[in-house]
């Protein structure tokens, strides 16, 4: 479903700011894969995401989707395929704009040839019933402002704007780590179920270790912009905080003070 080809990525090359952002990455990622993705900061991870995502071109390497080579092609036209949510809840949504019109601009993205823009009886029916899926009662508010509404509930709808008309990738950037404990559990909850219920195949950055043990069936860490471990299904059944950082000090040859060194 994604197949990225020795992507290499180099940020201002030649000046003394130079900084190997991905350095030589393979990854394949099959239809339903549910991949973890964690790092220190400034391992590459988000940098990784915008490359899969179109908003930066690698200077060598192939991204795949779907069979498809798109290492060239724009973020707009690659958007059809893919959903994205980011750690700033502001991000994923348009404030000014009311539920259902972040909704219908989302449910146009990849329909624009069949449908229009506009929200039509039976769309306003559909919208109401995704939402209810989310809990927060959000299917009585379709009238309101998005800016209105808190950063966890913004969330929920980015998560739904960015999986209900079922991208070939999602891409999730530590989506969680900007909402207070409680929030974050719902977020992450949600995101098993959209997940599980549309088979989607999914890359989620997280900074808890724990989550990212718990989640999907693939773990990746990254560090100077390489992977430097991938864990299988069956591993991944095993591991434990102690086991990753373990990992980590086998493959770096550094002891890292705690989890922390590669949560933070
Ligand atoms: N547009 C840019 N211009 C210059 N350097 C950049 C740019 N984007 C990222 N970098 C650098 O590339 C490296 C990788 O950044 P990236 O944002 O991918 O890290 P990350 O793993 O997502 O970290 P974090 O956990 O902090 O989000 C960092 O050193 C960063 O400073
Ligand atoms: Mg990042």
């Amino acid at each position: 479903m994604l197949h990225l080809n020795q992507i290499h990525k180099i940020f201002n090359e030649g000046t003394p700011d130079e900084k190997i952002a991905i350095d030589q990455v393979n990854l394949t990622l099959k239809p339903g894969d549910f991949v973890t993705v964690i790092g220190s900061n400034g391992a590459g991870k988000s940098t990784l995401m915008n490359i899969i995502s179109g908003v930066l071109v690698p200077d060598v390497g192939e991204v795949q989707i779907a069979g498809k080579d798109v290492t060239s092609m724009s973020e707009f036209k690659r958007s059809k395929m893919i959903g994205r949510v980011f750690q700033d809840p502001m991000a994923g949504t348009a404030p000014s704009m009311t539920i259902e019109e972040n909704l219908a601009m989302a449910y146009a993205r990849n329909k624009t040839r069949t449908l229009r823009r506009g929200v039509t009886k039976k769309r306003k029916e559909y919208f109401r019933e995704v939402l209810e899926t989310l809990h927060l009662g959000l299917e009585n508010r379709l009238n309101a402002k998005v800016g209105l509404l808190s950063g966890g509930e913004r969330q929920a709808l980015s998560l739904l704007m960015a999986t209900f008309t079922e991208p070939s990738i999602l891409l999730l950037d530590e989506h969680t780590a900007a909402l207070d404990p409680s929030r974050a559990e719902l977020i992450t909850n949600l995101t098993k179920e959209i997940v599980a219920k549309y088979q989607l195949t999914t890359l989620m950055v997280t900074h808890n270790m724990q989550q990212a043990i718990d989640l999907g069936n693939r773990l990746i860490m990254m560090d100077k912009g390489q992977i430097i471990l991938e864990v299988n299904e069956e591993q991944k059944k095993q591991l434990s905080i102690e086991g990753l950082l373990a990992e980590f000090k086998r493959i770096r040859g550094t002891q890292m003070a705690s989890d922390r060194a590669i949560l933070a």
